[in-house]
């Protein structure tokens, strides 16, 4: 997919090839050197999966992470997702180390989807773990070694990189990025990436109200992130995170792959990285999100969720992208549920477009 959008147009072709003459010939052949040369160096081709059934076949796990959809049983949280573990492990980084934003859970953390790997991977990973949370009960099952440091704090777009990436010294090439902080992945994500960090593995959530192609995007800004009523993280309704489609659209201008989606965890990886492993991709974000959530045998027992799933807004997602505006009918739908400020009153900014 990524290979066919660099090659020339068949239409440029057939211009050169018009001509019929040897001098056309030696044209088209300079033509072809000159547009091949940026495809070879640029991406080399991935394996991909265009359906379920052509995806290699994973073991099954339980994903603790899914416990958050309530009614969901235990025995139906399964995943034939790629663990973190196995990328790791096919990547084999010689020094891991983790930045977990939003490393709190029940139980001490151990339904992280990072916990594994800081229990079970050699070489041990190093890694800084971020949460907000000061209750030892979110932190006290992970592992207490020197190379682990936790932080009891909350993680802003416009300090991440002076207060955490420079302060604690962490390598423009570390191993993974996991971020769960429920509101502002897509604006944290930039900042971190602008900057010049290219985390190997980035783990995170998106907001599966929002199905692809729909680009939905909470705004940030510094001034106003003490302002809203309800904050995005402690949202009981759709406004909350990115969507699938914000996400993979941002992080491919950084060069990241999606590789895995797992109910709302997507996992990216750095495209040359995938190349290099060869480990095997969807096609395009559509597939992922219905094999990975749609199809995911926790679903249906999810859609009762409001961040999961709203029926008023993927009704009028469905009626929207047959108008001449998408973004103009969609406005309307999406103020019904924007939060409001304290101060102004006024409505939270937000992206929605296709
Ligand atoms: C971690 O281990 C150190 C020394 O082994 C000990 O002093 C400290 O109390 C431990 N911390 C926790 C949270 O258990
Ligand atoms: C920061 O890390 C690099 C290696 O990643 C090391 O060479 C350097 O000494 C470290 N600096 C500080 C201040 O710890
Ligand atoms: C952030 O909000 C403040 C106060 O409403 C506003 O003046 C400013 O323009 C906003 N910044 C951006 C980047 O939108
Ligand atoms: C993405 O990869 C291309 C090709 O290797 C490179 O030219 C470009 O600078 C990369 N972009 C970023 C943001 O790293
Ligand atoms: C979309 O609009 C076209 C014509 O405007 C109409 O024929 C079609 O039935 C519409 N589809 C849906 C799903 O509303
Ligand atoms: C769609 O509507 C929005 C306002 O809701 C407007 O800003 C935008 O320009 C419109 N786009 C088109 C293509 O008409």
């Amino acid at each position: 997919m990524y290979l066919s959008d660099e090659l020339p147009t068949t239409t440029s072709y057939q211009k050169v090839l018009g001509c019929g003459c040897i001098i056309g010939g030696i044209l088209f052949f300079m033509y072809f050197q000159i547009q091949q040369k940026p495809v070879s160096f640029i991406w080399k081709p991935v394996q991909v999966w265009y359906t379920p059934e052509q995806r290699i076949k994973r073991p099954t796990y339980i994903n603790q992470d899914h416990a958050f959809c309530g009614p969901c049983p235990a025995d139906k949280r399964f995943s034939t997702a790629w663990q973190l573990t196995d990328l790791v492990t096919l990547i084999s980084p010689k020094t891991p180390f983790l930045l977990n934003i939003g490393a709190g859970t029940a139980d001490g953390g151990i339904y992280d989807p990072t916990y594994p790997l800081l229990t079970n991977f050699t070489p041990l990973f190093s890694a800084l773990l971020i949460d907000p949370s000061t209750n030892p009960s979110h932190f006290n099952a992970y592992p207490n070694r020197s190379n682990i440091h936790i932080i009891h704090d909350y993680i802003w777009s416009e300090t991440i990189v002076e207060n955490i990436l420079q302060k604690y010294n962490i390598s423009k090439y570390f191993t993974l990025l996991k971020v769960d902080i429920d509101s502002y992945e897509c604006s944290l994500l930039q900042s971190i990436l602008q900057s010049g960090y290219q985390p190997q593995i980035i783990h995170t959530e998106f907001n599966p109200i929002f199905a692809p192609p729909v680009i939905f995007i909470p705004i940030y800004n510094s001034t106003t992130k003490h302002d809203w009523k309800p904050p995005l993280w402690s949202s009981s309704g759709p406004f909350y995170g990115c969507s699938l489609s914000a996400l993979s659209k941002l992080l491919l201008s950084f060069n990241y792959t999606l590789v895995e989606l797992d109910f709302w965890d997507v996992i990216y990886i750095k495209r040359d990285i995938v190349e290099l492993i060869q480990v095997q991709v969807p096609l395009n974000d559509k597939v992922a999100y219905e094999y990975g959530f749609m199809s995911h045998s926790c679903f249906a027992y999810c859609r009762g969720n409001v961040k999961l799933y709203n029926e008023h807004i993927d009704g009028a997602i469905k009626t929207a992208l047959n108008q001449s505006n998408f973004t103009k009918y969609m406005t309307n739908i999406i103020d019904l549920f924007a939060p409001v400020s304290k101060k102004t009153n006024l409505k939270h900014p937000y992206i929605i477009s296709i």
